[in-house]
């Protein structure tokens, strides 16, 4: 398994997979990586649908704007804010901006997880909410954030350049 500096290093959008399964096992250590990410007060106003039938796979991938790759994938997790969990603590705060960011981050953790195991995945924002609502039977209230296509690579692309970091990050210096 990587480190995590090599899985950073390593992470990349890949829209290209194997027939290869991703075991209960991996799927197992990705899920638990990603109930591990922060949460505002804890609450982890968010939850994840784990779509391995191809079938639906296929109807995701059209309700993402055809983009078809993700039809290859074995498994697709779709992380979903929970604004009413959030708002019961924080009002609407924790309903516009929390329960994303929660799902957010835990989606960043899954991606992570998958790098470090030798999978790859696509963070995959573009898509009609109310689309993947109706195709995986969404519990009112949940918003789809990110759908994580997950499977072995079948393509090595080229790594995405980066920001520079003095233009990415800046000092406060003190007046
Ligand atoms: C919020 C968000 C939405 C994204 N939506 C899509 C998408 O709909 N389809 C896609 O192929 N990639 C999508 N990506 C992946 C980005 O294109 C990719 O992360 C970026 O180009 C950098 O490449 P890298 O991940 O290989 O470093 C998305 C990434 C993020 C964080």
């Amino acid at each position: 398994m990587r480190d995590f500096f090599q899985t950073v290093q390593a992470r990349q959008s890949v829209r290209a997979y194997q027939s290869k399964p991703v075991t209960a096992e991996q799927l197992e250590a990705i899920l638990s990586a990603a109930n591990r990410a922060p949460s505002a007060g804890n609450l982890q106003a968010y939850g994840i649908v784990i779509v391995r039938d191809a079938a639906t796979i296929r109807q995701l991938a059209r309700a993402c704007f055809n983009q078809d790759f993700i039809a290859a994938a074995p498994v697709v997790l779709v992380f979903c804010a929970d604004p009413a969990r959030s708002a019961a603590k924080y009002g609407p705060l924790g309903e516009s901006l929390y329960s994303v960011q929660d799902a957010t981050v835990a989606t960043a953790y899954a991606e992570l997880a998958a790098a470090a195991l030798g999978l790859s995945a696509c963070w995959v924002g573009a898509f009609v909410d109310k689309n993947i609502a109706a195709l995986l039977r969404l519990r009112a209230g949940l918003r789809p954030i990110a759908l994580l296509p997950i499977g072995w690579p079948a393509e090595q692309p080229p790594r995405m350049p980066r920001r520079a970091l003095d233009d990415l990050a800046r000092e406060h210096l003190p007046d």
